[in-house]
């Protein structure tokens, strides 16, 4: 355990690092190997503290795991799925909200399921209500009982109509990997559609399932009764492709980062060309560097795919406390992914949070309490400071402000950030950043 990671800011990034496979696609397509009578090989496997649990909760259900950390290739082997104890369940998901995924999946295959208590990133009340209502959907019985939840389907799956009351990327996976094996035919309609969706999508069809995907979001599943497995290289991972753009841009830096695919970063592109960074995209990478011409303000608004996503939002607030301007930020996404500001005022930030929705829509989190906008007055120079992560994109992001910051900071929790930005200590040593832990 790392007990403190320093960091003297102000030298600008410069040079080339290589992001792999999504995280948020990764430890998805690990669950639906479950799903298979045979073995299934993913690439680009990212080494990350997610998959490391999510193998782990792989093995105690029996699936035989081979993984090369260093070439990215994950072998699992699902022909002796078993019960696994709900306290090895409970041991390996400490810090995930991956089990909830493995529902689907083992009550094909063991006609039950437990859900240990979740964890995953604390940036609102992050409810499992979606999941356990697609669940009963499909005709499970859920049991609330003192120590996780069970789930059991005597009678097995079977296809239903569903309409999420809100697009969520998980319940919208809990859905595919459901009614890929489920008897008849699923409807769900105002589905999410990110990338990473997208991605497992073509896993699961690669493994033998008929899914297909209409243009108002709804998805339609033709429930099989045997898959197999699958070979599938993993969509590159677009939220720390984000996160290294804004660490560049904040050190008035360049970085050229090998593997960051323009399709899926869109809105993010547009953003950062409006407010006036460089940006050069490549087939095989994109290059962020600073113009010398300062950066300008702007309103942004997360949402759903193919908006601008939420995860995007807080490495770019500590690029918009260098941009010349009032900004706008409106969370949909989470009410409560705001709250790491406070420790960016404290480095010199200049960032006022409202309840108020401001910007273009009024999201479900207006007049309810929640400090979901945010006003972020820049240029402001910062200063070095002591701050703590406080969850996964949070951290990263105070990681890019004590790059750019005057002094050094002193940041606690360091490894929270090995959950989803692989080998991040090389990329900045290679990047030439001023940091030790003691
Ligand atoms: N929600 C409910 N009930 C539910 C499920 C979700 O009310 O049963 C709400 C959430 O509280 C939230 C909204 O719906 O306000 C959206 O949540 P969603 O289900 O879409 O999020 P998720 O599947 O839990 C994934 C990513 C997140 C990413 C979101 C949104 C993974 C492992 N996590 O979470 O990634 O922010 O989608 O794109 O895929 C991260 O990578 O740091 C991260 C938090």
């Amino acid at each position: 355990m790392t007990s403190s990671f320093y960091v003297r800011g102000g030298k600008p990034l410069e040079g080339e690092i290589t992001v792999r496979g999504a995280k948020n696609l990764v430890s998805k397509a690990m669950v639906a190997a479950l799903l298979g009578e045979t073995e299934s090989f993913l690439t680009s496997v990212p080494d990350i503290s997610d998959v490391r649990i999510v193998s782990e909760l792989l093995r105690v259900h029996g699936v035989k795991i081979e993984r090369d950390k260093e070439a990215g290739t994950l072998r699992m082997d699902p022909s002796n799925v078993e019960r696994a104890h709900v306290a090895d369940i409970d041991a390996h998901a400490g810090s995930s909200r991956i089990p909830i995924l493995f529902c689907g999946p083992l009550l094909h295959r063991l006609g039950e399921a437990v859900i240990p208590d979740l964890g995953g990133c604390r940036i609102g009340t992050r409810p499992i209500n979606y999941h356990l209502d697609v669940l009963r959907n499909f005709g499970a019985h859920v049991d609330k009982r003192e120590h996780g939840i069970y789930i059991t389907a005597p009678d097995g799956l079977r296809g239903a109509k569903i309409r999420l009351e809100y697009p969520s990327v998980g319940a919208t996976e809990q859905v595919l990997l459901t009614a890929v094996r489920a008897q008849g035919i699923t409807e769900l309609e105002n589905a999410a559609v990110e990338p990473e969706i997208e991605d497992l999508i073509a896993v699961l069809q690669k493994m033998g399932a008929i899914i297909s995907l209409r243009t108002d979001r709804t998805i339609v599943i033709e429930g099989v009764e045997k898959l197999n497995g699958y070979r599938h290289r993993c969509l590159p991972d677009r939220i720390e492709a984000a996160s290294w753009a804004c660490a560049a841009l904040v050190t008035h830096g360049d970085v050229f980062v090998r593997g960051a695919e323009q399709k899926a970063m869109g809105t993010f592109l547009n953003v950062l060309r409006k407010i006036g960074a460089g940006v050069d995209i490549h087939d095989d990478g994109i290059r962020f560097y600073d113009t010398g011409e300062g950066l300008s303000s702007a309103a942004i608004e997360t949402d759903v795919h193919p908006g601008f996503m939420t995860d995007w939002q807080q490495p770019l607030v500590v690029l918009l406390t260098q941009a010349n301007g009032i900004s706008i930020v409106h969370e949909t996404v989470y009410e409560n992914r705001l709250g790491f500001t406070s420790a960016l005022n404290d480095m010199g930030a200049q960032i006022q949070v409202y309840r108020e929705c401001l910007g273009g829509s009024r999201c479900r989190f207006g007049q309810r309490n929640y400090n979901h906008s945010a006003v972020v007055n820049g240029p402001r120079p910062l200063k070095g400071a002591e701050i703590t992560v406080p969850d996964l994109r949070g951290g990263f992001s105070y990681l890019i402000a004590a790059l750019g910051a005057d002094g050094t900071s002193q940041i606690h929790g360091i490894d929270l950030i090995d959950r989803g930005y692989e080998s991040f200590r090389d990329k900045l040593t290679k990047l030439g950043a001023d940091f030790w832990e003691e």
